[in-house]
């Protein structure tokens, strides 16, 4: 299938281009597009922060982690782009960025301006930026949208204001809060996968399921960063966003189609029926030195405090109340300086009647998210040969064996991109989304950050994590083939 490359009238004006995330993430998403054809070649690519770049160091930055691609590609994606350097919150910068954005509209005739803004800042600066771009920068005859990243604000409150903040400035049509587990092949594949085999589809419930679990592991602790993480800890790192976006969309009703609202409000749907998040049933841990030494233990890092309770793993027991989910128990649980770096979703089947086996175990169902995107379902299956016996075997859909090496799977980032200038809401985060998710996590959050919730369980550094893990799963139903 051929897409028609996007933008090719387009200003993408990438804020906090001196930093992090630009570096990592989004230059290199927007040269991958550049690279596989999806992104004109007539764009106009802007990034703009504070520091002073020369041109040269800004392309040399950029560029240094940028995937594939020969050097003529690189060289002409680098083309494109340019570099401001302005303050965020006076109008100067701004209205050098409205003179080259106007000036290249002019050269190439744009009735309709097409200007997408991201924002890969802190979020002390969102509103500052988002308040300067309406006044200097907003087009009242084109369209306008702003890539918004998280966190989407700390707890309900602070999220609420930035809501505040930001509403009176953008409508939610030019706004895109990118989540982006959202762009990840597998979790895009989500929906399909449900409702788009009668086989998953007429499984998918609490008569059919016995467990399930989101599990998302890194090899390597905060590295550093742990000053950074100490005030987010990892539930709000990953689990009030990027786990739970994948289990309203395991968990969700069919929506009416894909349209993106449709989906959007099947999220909100299931995200009310959630229970309150019970304190008495996590598990909590925090990586210490691994076993040999080798590896620091999350105190060790200079930039946190000693007697710090930061929670570096969590397991959370999360229950649905709803005519599918009721009695199914679901557990998320996230963890970083483990033994393998690994996000997967695994939902295990009720077992068939005993009666003719003697033992039979359980389907599972497994989708792994990365690394290496799979999806395969344990069944049972007679041994071959003369055998009677039966043992566990797989139904595997493993991508890199299954798709050819040309099948390009967009990175997270570019598919997001892409989408948003597509104008698809389907894959980022609507208000009311954010808004409910808040308000299952901050009670939870308040306590864990409390003087009333206990030392987090300590695990070494490279291990599977809080000793209790296997008891906890168990106690969810979820038992190991
Ligand atoms: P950085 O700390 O690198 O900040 C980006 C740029 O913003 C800096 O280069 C700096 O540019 C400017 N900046 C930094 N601090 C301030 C400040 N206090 N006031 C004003 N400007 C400041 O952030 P990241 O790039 O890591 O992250 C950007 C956003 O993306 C954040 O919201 C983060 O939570 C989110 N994010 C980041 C990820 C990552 O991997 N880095 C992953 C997921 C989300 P200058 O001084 O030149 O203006
Ligand atoms: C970010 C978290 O949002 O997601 C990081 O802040 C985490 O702590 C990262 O490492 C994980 O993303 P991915 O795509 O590498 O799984």
């Amino acid at each position: 299938m051929s897409f028609d490359p996007f933008g090719s009238t387009a200003t993408i004006v990438v804020f906090g281009a001196s930093g992090d995330l630009a570096k990592k993430k989004t230059f290199p998403a927007l040269f991958g597009l550049f690279r596989e054809g999806h992104l004109s070649s007539d764009v106009k690519i802007i990034g703009y922060a504070r520091s002073h770049l020369e041109e040269d160091d800004f392309k040399k930055r950029i560029s240094a982690n940028f995937k594939g691609g020969n050097p003529e590609t690189v060289e002409q994606f680098l083309k494109l782009t340019s570099y401001i350097s302005g303050p965020y919150d006076t109008d100067e910068g701004y209205q050098t960025l409205l003179k080259s954005i106007e000036d290249y509209e002019a050269a190439n005739n744009v009735s309709t301006p097409e200007r997408l803004f991201y924002l890969a800042l802190p979020p002390s600066v969102f509103t500052t930026v988002a308040s300067q771009l309406k006044k200097n920068v907003y087009s009242e005859t084109g369209k306008t949208r702003i890539i918004v990243e998280k966190p989407f604000g700390h707890d309900l409150e602070s999220s609420r204001q930035l809501q505040k903040d930001l509403s009176p400035l953008f409508t939610e049509e030019e706004l895109y809060r990118i989540d982006h587990y959202l762009g990840k092949e597998m979790v895009k594949n989500l929906l399909v996968l449900r409702f788009g085999n009668e086989l998953f589809n007429g499984v998918w419930n609490k008569n059919h399921i016995k467990s399930i679990q989101i599990s998302f592991k890194e090899a390597f602790g905060t590295d550093g960063r742990g000053g950074y993480f100490d005030s987010i800890g990892i539930v709000r790192d990953v689990m009030q966003n990027h786990l739970l976006q994948v289990l309203t969309l395991l968990t969700m009703d069919r929506p009416v189609s894909f349209d993106p609202e449709a989906v959007r409000d099947e999220k909100v749907k299931i995200l009310k029926a959630f229970d309150a998040l019970d304190p008495e049933d996590i598990l909590l841990g925090q990586y210490g030195k691994s076993e040999d030494g080798s590896k620091p233990g999350y105190l060790d890092d200079s930039t946190v405090p000693k007697d710090s309770k930061c929670v570096t793993y969590a397991a959370l027991g999360i229950k649905i109340h709803n005519e599918r989910w009721e009695g199914v128990p679901i557990v998320m649980r996230a963890g970083k300086a483990l033994d393998e770096s690994k996000v997967e979703i695994r939902i295990q089947f009720k077992p068939v009647a005993r009666g003719m086996f003697k033992e039979i175990q359980r389907n599972e169902l497994v989708i792994r998210v990365q690394p290496n995107e799979s999806i395969y379902l344990k069944i049972n299956s007679k041994i071959p040969g003369i055998s009677t016996e039966t043992s566990l075997t797989d139904l595997d859909l493993t991508y890199s064996t299954r798709y050819s090496k040309d099948f390009w799977i967009p990175e997270a980032y570019e598919a997001l991109i892409r989408d948003c200038y597509l104008g698809n809401h389907s894959n980022f985060v609507r208000d009311d989304e954010l808004d409910v998710s808040w308000k299952l996590f901050t009670p939870l959050l308040q306590y864990i950050e409390s003087d009333k919730s206990p030392q987090p369980e300590v695990y070494a550094y490279g291990s599977k994590g809080p000793k209790g893990l296997r008891e906890f799963l168990n106690k969810h139903d979820y038992i190991f083939a």
